[in-house]
């Protein structure tokens, strides 16, 4: 697992053009950018598979994108790109292909992993997936009682339930209104508790998503709802009428009781956050139908093929992903906020937080080296506009830290109520031309503001946004959307030179839990000396109390 090339990206003569150009632009402002070319909106506007995407509000002197672009070819995305594609196990810490685009690729598309061609498995799933969501949806496949199934409950955590959780609350407009659908994912006992209060066992449907199906609180959670189901049903069959697991991992799916003959599968060359457009998607194909849902793949794989195809100068996940390294590892933001104005993406956040942050969120390169010389994957965050516009936007427009922002909205509603989205609209692009331009001491001033109030009244202006525009939000322009992000986040990787693919973070928190919860049961006190000090006092506080 050793990278080619110079032992860091910073030392490639592509890496030190750009942070020279990124110093030579200090002082220069998005003002005076705007003012030296009247075609930089033209410019720096891309579109493809339905979005428009604007970066001409990101601090970009006319060479950026070309030096940027130069940075991705030295840092070998071209080759990363075509290696991805073609099956190789380039996620080479647990070495396995990435292959998240076979999910959407058309029948009769050859894509191979070891020689396998695994379109064929893919599409396989996906027509017993239909069948069994037709199946729901008009009714033929009922409870144990003979109740037809008016609720879904998914159960499953990170990319078992992100995705799933995003995906129908973006496409509700397109749902079933029949079917009442529900997530589950926390531990917390409430969430599971909330979650089927109001609903009839005998009407519910329970979808167990796990990929590796050895995951805590989806096996706890799974648990409960088995215990719940019974204590109303009173007979082992009906777990074969309202459960049905998606995992990768038949043989735990069996271990629980689930019948694998209601198992849909997905493969180890699927990462968890990159599978909402797996069997993962079952919630989803059941709101919204085969038909939609097929809609939904054909507008990832219409990203896919831009990303694969398109060259980098016009490449809207390439671009996108290498102007978030500009503002990050050359700029130096920290974050970056994504505000979606339009209420039935107010999950996407959320969800594209495990994409990024889960992928790239990394201190050593692929090669095994600690990057010590450059930061790598910000922190996302965002809520819904407006209502952010009145929460945090405050510190984004007057804070001391610069918070480069990625607007979404839409050109129509689909809930057209009076003048609710040209407001709405108004508003996201008033946001994005209030960050870049801000309003001078002068501008100020000629307001008449009194000059104790000058400074409190200015906005500085110059901070960074992109804006991305999409006719309306149909399955097809999801698709698309998080494929953007999806590539994005790929394209990053490659330039900090890391494993966007793994998740070793995730596990030193796990088994801590596992060994502190039998410390927390334990009916004799538990020797604690292998914590330090504030970790035994707090179980040792939490073992009190819970007895009380
Ligand atoms: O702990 C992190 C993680 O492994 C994520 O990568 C994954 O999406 C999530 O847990 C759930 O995993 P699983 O689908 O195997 O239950």
């Amino acid at each position: 697992m050793t990278s080619p090339g110079p032992s860091s990206r910073a030392d490639l003569p592509e890496w030190r053009a750009l942070a020279a150009h990124a110093a030579s632009l200090e002082g220069i402002t998005l003002r005076d950018l705007f003012a030296a070319d009247r075609h930089r909106a033209e410019r720096l506007a891309f579109e493809a598979c339905g979005l428009f995407v604007d970066h001409a509000k990101q601090r970009l002197a006319d060479s950026t994108l070309p030096l940027l672009v130069q940075l991705a070819r030295g840092c070998g995305l071209r080759e990363q790109i075509d290696a991805m594609f073609a099956g190789g196990r380039i996620n080479a810490t647990e070495n396995r292909a990435v292959l998240h685009v076979a999910l959407r690729a058309p029948r009769g598309m050859r894509l191979e992993v070891d020689g396998h061609d695994v379109v064929p498995d893919v599409h396989a799933v996906l027509d017993r997936m239909a069948a069994f969501c037709d199946g729901v949806r008009q009714g033929e496949w009922h409870g144990h009682t003979g109740r037809p199934i008016r609720n879904v409950v998914n159960i499953g955590i990170g990319g078992s339930d992100l995705g799933p959780v995003m995906a129908f609350t973006a496409l509700r407009h397109y749902a079933d209104r029949g079917l009442t659908f529900r997530f589950v994912s926390n531990v917390d006992g409430t969430d599971f508790a909330e979650a089927v209060h109001d609903l009839d066992p005998a009407e519910t449907l329970f979808i167990v998503c796990s990929k590796t199906f050895t995951t805590q609180e989806t096996l706890a959670n799974a648990r409960t709802a088995r215990s719940w189901t019974l204590a109303a049903l009173r007979d082992e069959a009906a777990v074969a009428r309202h459960f049905v697991a998606v995992s990768t991992n038949a043989a735990e799916v069996a271990a629980f009781g689930i019948d694998t003959t209601t198992m849909f599968g997905f493969w180890d060359w699927v990462g968890g956050r990159y599978s909402m457009d797996s069997a993962i998607g079952l919630s989803t194909m059941l709101a919204i139908g085969p038909e939609q849902f097929q809609e939904m793949l054909a507008g990832f794989r219409a990203m896919d093929e831009h990303f694969r195809s398109a060259g980098f100068e016009r490449n809207l996940p390439v671009l996108h992903g290498l102007v978030a390294v500009w503002n990050t590892t050359f700029l130096g933001a920290h974050t970056i906020a994504v505000l979606p104005y339009d209420q039935y993406l107010s999950r996407f956040p959320a969800y594209l937080q495990q994409l990024a942050m889960e992928s790239n969120g990394k201190r050593v390169t692929l090669g095994g080296r600690a990057i010590d010389d450059y930061q790598t994957c910000p922190v996302y965050w965002g809520e819904p506009g407006t209502n952010g516009q009145h929460s945090f936007y405050q510190l984004i427009h007057q804070g001391t830290r610069i918070i480069p922002c990625d607007f979404i909205g839409f050109i129509q509603s689909l809930q057209p109520l009076g003048r609710h989205h040209d407001l709405l609209m108004a508003n996201c692009f008033a946001q994005a031309e209030a960050l870049a331009f801000g309003k001078t001491e002068a501008e100020v001033r000629g307001d008449g503001v009194s000059e104790p109030l000058v400074a409190h009244k200015t906005f500085p202006g110059d901070r960074p946004s992109s804006m991305i525009v999409g006719e309306r939000l149909t399955p097809r322009l999801l698709g698309s959307l998080v494929a953007l992000y999806e590539h994005a986040v790929f394209t990053a990787g490659a330039i900090w030179d890391v494993n966007p693919f793994d998740q070793w973070g995730v596990e030193l928190g796990k088994v801590l839990a596992t060994r502190i919860a039998p410390e927390l049961e334990a009916s004799v006190e538990p020797a604690l000396t292998h914590h330090d000090g504030s970790t035994a006092a707090l179980i040792r506080r939490y073992r009190a109390g819970r007895s009380r």
